[in-house]
């Protein structure tokens, strides 16, 4: 394997604790409680369960302490042990054996959080047994470990709370590695990047490679293109779940950045939907609160391009609407979608004809479709809602052409009225009619010439 094709998540990982940015509380509840069991002593609790958000350095925190404690490390992944005969087997062994060499022997259970205790029935009741009866320091890690299922294990563990990664810490991450490698960035790509990480140094290390390897270079322009694409996309609905029912703040925000939806619609679900959730008026007044200030920095960060506020965007939007609700209570009533949504969708048809109507209007009068929108449209409505008065509007329709559909947009309630009065004209004066068809265009410029025709029809009648 070439140098440059070594995953810098591998080539920049952690060696030395101090290597690992952030988690300084972590860094000293699980160093003095290794140290207890270096110097022989087993610890009231002997197995840590650590937890937080992915990316954050779980993981090799605890091999970067192995190797400076100078510990042994015996590395399990969830599809290593997952069921009982395996926990017993292999985890079972190694936690009732003195190791030889070194000053202990960690056991590193990634991801316990893995087991399913329906698929992978007795497996945690294993487990539970073996801390029981270990004489080496156990280690989990886990992403959300407040399943009910996980009760009995977190009571037998020490928890130790590893935290997002905020924006700086992984902006000065990516810049030490651009340094190392030698590659051209700019500060507002790394801002970027990092923004969308959601506090995750995988995710944001492998972003920065795709990039850098890509392109040799690491510029805003091309970071905006390339980086939005990764993340695996969720639906609203469940977007939705996991914003109301979030534990965590970071599962709140990762719910925003992963949705499929855009922002601004989610905004809208989310205006529509909070008060299906929540009745405690001081949580409605949070939650709302929230989501106003999330509209404004929204807006300015599409107006001035600073993409880096769109970190607050998630900020607010996720977290900010999850933790306002204090009140234990949340409401069963089921999502709805916004009424916004249902009456664009409603109003489509409307706006399909609106559109053809100025279409056809503008190689008439010689204006632009908004100009015959904006201002010929709302005038000919008033002359073809007009019921006292059909003649004129009939005039106008056999002037212009108009077909039924585009008469009904026109006249509404009063196109019977208009339809009549276009029938009675047609029938007066065939040969009007038939001079209107002859004139049915078939091209562009003739049709421009012809509408001068058709005004001098109305004009003259
Ligand atoms: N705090 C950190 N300081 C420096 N690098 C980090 C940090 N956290 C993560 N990284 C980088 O991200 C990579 C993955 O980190 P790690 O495996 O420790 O994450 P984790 O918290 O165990 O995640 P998961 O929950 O997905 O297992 C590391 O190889 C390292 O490059
Ligand atoms: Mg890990």
């Amino acid at each position: 394997m070439s140098e440059r094709k070594i995953p810098w998540i591998i080539k920049y990982r952690p060696k030395r604790v101090d290597d690992v940015i952030g988690q300084d509380e972590a860094k000293k509840t699980i160093i003095s409680w290794l140290t207890e069991w270096a110097k022989g002593r087993i610890p009231y609790k002997k197995a840590l369960l650590l937890y937080g958000p992915p990316g954050v350095g779980k993981t090799s925190l605890v091999e970067a302490i192995a190797r400076e404690l100078n510990f042994d490390i015996l590395e399990l992944n969830a599809s290593d042990y997952r069921r009982k005969s395996d926990i017993r087997r292999i985890v079972g062994t190694a936690a009732t054996k003195k190791p030889l060499l070194k000053k202990g022997l960690i056991i590193l259970l990634d991801e316990v959080d893995g087991i399913d205790p329906r698929a992978d029935e007795g497996g945690l009741e294993a487990l539970v047994d073996v801390i029981k009866n270990t004489i080496n320091p156990i280690i989990m890690t886990a992403n959300d470990p407040w399943k009910e299922q996980f009760r009995v294990l977190r009571e037998l563990c020490e928890l130790v709370d590893f935290k997002e990664l905020t924006e700086n810490q992984i902006i000065a991450l990516l810049q030490k590695i651009c340094d190392s490698e030698k590659i051209y960035c700019e500060r507002e790509a790394l801002r970027w990047i990092a923004s969308r990480s959601m506090g995750d140094a995988r995710a944001a290390i492998n972003d920065l490679q795709a990039v850098a390897e890509g392109y040799g270079k690491v510029t805003i322009g091309l970071v905006r293109a390339i980086v939005r694409g990764r993340e695996k996309t969720i639906n609203i609905w469940r977007t939705l779940n996991e914003i109301f029912y979030a534990n965590q703040a970071w599962a709140a925000k990762k719910a925003v950045t992963q949705s499929e939806e855009d922002y601004e619609s989610l905004i809208r679900w989310l205006n529509d939907n909070i008060p299906k959730k929540y009745s405690d008026p001081l949580d409605l007044f949070r939650a709302y609160d929230a989501l106003a200030r999330a509209t404004v920095m929204l807006s300015r960060a599409k107006i001035s391009g600073e993409w880096g506020l769109l970190s607050y965007v998630f900020d607010l939007m996720g977290p900010g609407v999850s933790l306002a609700r204090r009140s234990e209570e949340i409401l069963k009533t089921r999502y709805g979608f916004p009424d916004w949504i249902r009456l664009m969708a409603q109003l489509k048809p409307m706006r399909e004809e609106r559109e053809k109507l100025a279409e056809h209007l503008s190689y008439r009068i010689l204006a632009s479709k908004s100009t015959i929108m904006n201002e010929v449209i709302p005038y000919m409505m008033l002359i073809f809602r007009n019921p006292s008065d059909p003649v004129i509007a009939a005039r106008l329709a056999l002037g212009y052409n108009l077909s039924k559909d585009m008469i009904k947009y026109l006249a509404g309630d009063n196109t019977e009225n208009v339809i009549r009065a276009l029938e009675k004209i047609k029938r007066a004066r065939p040969e009007e009619v038939g001079k209107e068809t002859k004139r049915e265009p078939e091209k562009r410029e003739a049709r421009k010439e012809k509408s001068s025709k058709g005004l001098d029809y109305f004009i003259k009648s």
